[in-house]
């Protein structure tokens, strides 16, 4: 029998104690959640501006998607893909018309849909591009995250996600995030490059949105060129930035798709890789899987979570909810010397704190925004985000900006 948490402390005592100090997470113990609110132990309710790095868009315990979850799992939660699923072909087919690709390749976390992408981009270099065996680059950002995986980490500028992890994987070169003549330069110097990955805005970094336009003429290179363009819309997709997929802005179609966590709402880990049967032809039986990728659960949860996306119109509300936000934070710019600025796009935001980035100041302002009543963290030393689920109303976006403003006013 485990242990009741009686308390909040009780609760960062057995993490401290039992847990991998992996995570430096804020202080507060969060035992329900229900739309865009979560209550600690002690029964304190917050506005969540978090959701989970944006895996929670649909609200928590969205019930559309727990009741999807809880039938599911009383009849059928995994087969393993020696075997078909009734449910995984529907999935399939669903996401196939949602999103417009040809094919499907289920994972569960982001990292692991970064991986395949990876997989994914060599394979087709070689066997379809005709670059010689075991020489494929692949270009990525500076600045860039994708997860925490040994081949990922080996192309993180990150000082913190590599040190002492290596020896790395090669055949990635970073460039300038958001520089079109970078990545152009790169493409006429270094041989054999067989894709181009990008986050269309960085979330992880500290929401990094880039200029308008670059995301375009980037695509437009990649198929100068013949290399894949791989996004990865873990945390921008699913409806987060104001529309279902951020590459939208721009109508840039990937070559290669990946996402993650809102594919879920937030219930089940689910990730998937997007491309059309020219790319996604050459994994044949045995060359990758997952023993959970594809499982009834996954495909059942992820259904009912993209419905919600659709029924409720949250690419539309995210986008005007962010606006509004945004607008109310910038007038608190040069009122509070200590907010610097504001950027992002539908609702995915950050605030810059005015303090140098190994300052303390913003891990500081997060504690009194939850004593206020707001859950956030920083991002990076003093960069903030605010990245509430996409179900919040006008009302209620008010009102964080009220209580972001109270806390400025105090501290
Ligand atoms: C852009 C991006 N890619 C990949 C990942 C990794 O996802 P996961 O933590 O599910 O492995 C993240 C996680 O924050 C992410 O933001």
């Amino acid at each position: 029998m485990s242990i009741k948490i009686t308390s909040s402390q009780l609760a960062i005592d057995l993490e401290n104690q039992y847990g991998a100090h992996n995570y430096h997470p804020l202080p507060v113990v969060l035992t329900k959640g229900e739309g865009i609110y979560v209550w600690d132990v002690e029964g304190k309710k917050y506005f969540d501006f978090l959701s989970a790095y944006s895996a929670v868009n649909q609200g928590h315990c969205h019930p559309k998607i727990v009741i999807a979850l809880t039938e599911q799992a009383q009849k059928l939660t995994l087969t393993s893909r020696a075997f078909y699923n009734d449910v995984l072909g529907p999935w399939e087919q669903y996401m196939s018309e949602y999103f417009g690709y040809d094919k499907l390749l289920p994972m569960n976390t982001g990292a692991e849909a970064v991986e395949t992408a990876i997989k994914l981009t060599r394979k087709w270099a070689y066997e379809e591009k005709g670059i010689p065996e075991e020489q494929a680059n692949i270009l990525v950002c500076d600045g860039n995250f994708h997860g925490r995986t040994t081949t990922i980490i080996s192309f993180s500028n990150d000082p913190d996600s590599k040190k002492h992890f290596g020896p790395f994987t090669p055949g990635f070169i970073s460039i300038p995030y958001d520089d079109v003549d970078a990545l152009e330069n790169a493409l006429k110097t270094i041989p054999n490059v067989a894709g181009f990955l990008v986050e269309p805005i960085q979330g992880e970094a500290g929401v990094y949105v880039p200029s308008d336009g670059y995301l375009a003429k980037a695509k437009a290179l990649c198929e100068q060129h013949k290399i894949l363009f791989i996004a990865d819309e873990v945390q921008t997709g699913i409806a987060r930035t104001g529309k279902l997929l951020a590459v939208h802005y721009e109508n840039v179609r990937p070559d290669v798709l990946i996402m993650g966590k809102a594919l879920s709402g937030g219930a089940y880990p689910i990730s998937a890789v997007m491309a059309d049967d020219a790319i996604m032809h050459v994994i044949k039986p045995g060359q990758h899987g997952s023993t959970f990728g594809g499982n009834p659960l996954a495909a059942a949860v992820s259904m009912a979570a993209l419905d919600v996306i659709k029924d409720e119109n949250l690419a539309d509300n995210a986008n005007k909810m962010g606006q509004i936000f945004r607008a109310e934070l910038d007038k608190l710019v040069g009122k509070y010397p200590l907010l610097k600025l504001v950027r992002g796009k539908g609702l995915l935001n950050a605030i810059v704190i005015n303090d140098t980035p190994d300052s303390e100041t913003a891990w500081n302002f997060c504690l009194k925004l939850r004593d206020n009543g707001l859950l956030a963290k920083p991002t990076h030393g003093n960069i903030i985000r605010f990245a509430p689920p996409l179900v919040i109303n006008e009302k209620q976006i008010r009102e964080c900006v009220s209580i972001i403003e109270k806390t400025f006013s105090e501290f």
